[in-house]
Order: structure tokens, then sequence, then C-alpha cells
């Protein structure tokens, strides 16, 4: 973008909060906000996918990336267009910046011809063959047995206590078929020279059953897991990793519009290793969120 367009663009954002949303408030008494400031606070806080202040100095006008400017341009007309929920903009807003308790999970939530839902004890037989299956494990150092899968089942689904969100188990239509979603390492991993931290990160996984793949599970499932853990949650960045020559699990993190970051070298394996080196993806918010945005 030229330094003009820059220019022209900043002025579209000023006409924008300063005069055209808080005239048309008079006509939407269903808007919760009124006043310049706070049209400007949701729309800068979803285009930045957080309280807008943790990556930008004041003025955000001025000095927000060109590209993020545009999209609270965009989100901002599509709000007068009637294209966007400003109240659904505004809840968003307030969570993450601590203003809103976050709600409980939801028991499941639905996908086309499957849906995720939290764990069941009848889970757990269907989760150890899949864990026991060395195809789906050949990436893992090594497949696991009965109780150890059993445990893990127990732990993943505790995270929707601990967290409020967790790892979902996908019911397809023969029943159940693995898990995706989302959680906290168990343990801080060497990424702060990839991403500048190490911990309050929130990766995202999957793990299916054989019969399961090439069905868009893992890919559709965790769109619903991102869409939760970014709306109701308030999360702001999810990350993901893999061993460097799990190809179909990297195709997930791509076809989910993840960026990849780096490697680095998985230090719960010994050097040499074939599955040591990994790589890391990300994604924000604010990028995810951008697709439904305008
Ligand atoms: C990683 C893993 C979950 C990926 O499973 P997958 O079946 O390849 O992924 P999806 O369920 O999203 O399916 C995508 C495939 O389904 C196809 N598909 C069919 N219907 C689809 C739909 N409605 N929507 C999207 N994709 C669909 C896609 O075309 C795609 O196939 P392609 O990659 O050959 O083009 C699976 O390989 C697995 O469980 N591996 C073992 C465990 C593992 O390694 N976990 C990751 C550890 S980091």
């Amino acid at each position: 973008m030229s330094a003009a367009e820059a220019d022209a663009q900043q002025r579209r954002w000023r006409i924008l909060v300063d005069e055209r949303l808080p005239e048309a408030a008079a006509a939407h008494p269903d808007w919760p906000v009124t006043r310049n400031h706070c049209f400007a606070r949701i729309l800068l806080d979803n285009a930045c996918g957080g309280p807008w202040r943790e990556s930008v100095a004041p003025p955000a006008w001025a000095n927000m990336p060109p590209e993020r400017l545009a999209l609270a341009v965009s989100l901002g007309e599509a709000v007068l267009a009637g294209r966007q929920d400003l109240a659904a903009l505004n809840r968003r807003s307030l969570l993450w910046r601590r203003k809103r308790p976050v709600a409980p999970p939801p028991k499941g939530l639905s996908g086309d011809g499957f849906s995720l839902r939290r764990w069941r004890l009848a889970d757990d037989g269907p989760f150890a063959a899949l864990c026991a299956d060395p195809e789906v494990m050949r990436f893992f150092p090594a497949p696991k047995t009965a109780r150890e899968s059993q445990a893990e089942a127990r732990a993943l689904d505790r995270r929707f206590e601990e967290d409020g969100f967790g790892p979902w188990a996908v019911e397809a239509p023969e029943g159940f078929a693995g898990f995706v979603g989302c959680w906290r390492p168990a343990r801080p991993l060497p990424l702060g020279g990839l991403i500048g931290r190490e911990t309050g990160l929130v990766e995202i996984g999957w793990r299916l059953a054989r019969s399961a793949w090439g069905r868009g599970f893992a890919v559709r499932g965790a769109r619903l897991a991102l869409a939760d853990a970014f709306t109701r949650c308030a999360l702001t960045e999810i990350v993901a990793y893999t061993a460097d020559r799990n190809g179909p699990s990297r195709r997930v993190m791509e076809r989910l519009g993840m960026s990849e970051v780096g490697g680095f070298d998985h230090p719960g394996l010994p050097e040499g290793h074939s599955l040591r080196p990994h790589r890391l993806y990300r994604l924000a918010a604010a990028d995810f969120l951008a697709g439904d945005a305008v």
C-alpha cells in the first residue's frame, strides 16, 4: 500500500468510527454501543485478535499495520451493511479484555455428518484400539497399551474441567472415531526462539481411527474446535506441531490456514530419533475469524 493509500485509509477509518457508525447507531437500538471510542475498541480488537493495545501503540489509526486497519475498516463496513453482528464482535472484545466470564463448554459441537462431544467411558475400547494400531501411531514413539490409552482418555477429558476447553471426542455415524481439539501443552517446549515464549501456549491436535481418515473429520472438526476456542474462550492464538515426517497432520494444519513458523527438536525424544525434528505452525484468532468477518 502506498503512503497516499495508507493516508486515505486512515481518513476512512476516522470518518467510519467518528461519524458514520455513531450516526447509524440512532437507527439500531439493538447495538450494544453508540460512542466512537467503543466502536473503535470493538473493531480494532477484532482486527487484532485480542486487546489491540497488546500489539499496537496508540493512536491505533496511525500505528496499526495497514492490512490490519483495512480489516478493521471492512469489519465496520460489514456492520453497517448488516453482514456482521456488532453484539457478537463486542462480546468477543469484552472476553479478550476479561470483562466477561468465559461460558462453560457446551455439551458438544455439531458438524455436517459428525459431531464433537465430551468423552464417555464407552469410548475406552475404540480409543484403545486406535492407539494400539501401529499405522495410526506411526509418527509416535510407540503404540499404547489399553491401560495407557484409558489413562490418556481420562486426562484428555479432564482438560475441559481444568481449562474450559479440551480435545473433543469425534462422533461419526458409526460411533467414536478419535479426537480433535485444543489443550495446553503438559510441559514447556523449546519454542522461545520461534515465537518468543514457551508458556501460556494452547495447541490443537487430532488422532483418528484409520476408518475415519479421508473424510474431513480432522479439518472440519478442528474448524469447529477453533471457532469455539477463539470465540467462547477468547483465545488469541493457537499453535500446532508435529514430526517433520507427519505429512497428513501437516496437511491438516495447512488446510486450516495455519502458518509454518519453523522447526525444533522435540525434547521428549532422544538425539538421533527419526521423529525428533518437529515443525511448528501458528494461527491467530484474527486471521481465523477474518474468514467469516467480511
Ligand atoms: C492426522 C490425521 C488426523 C489426518 O486425517 P485425514 O483423514 O488426512 O484428515 P481429514 O480428516 O481432515 O481429511 C482430509 C482428507 O479428507 C478428504 N475429505 C473428504 N471429505 C471431506 C470434507 N467434507 N471436508 C474436508 N475434507 C474432506 C480431503 O480431500 C482430504 O483428503 P486428501 O488429504 O487426500 O486431499 C490422521 O492421519 C491421523 O489420525 N493420523 C494418526 C495420528 C496423528 O498422526 N495425529 C497427529 C499427531 S501430531
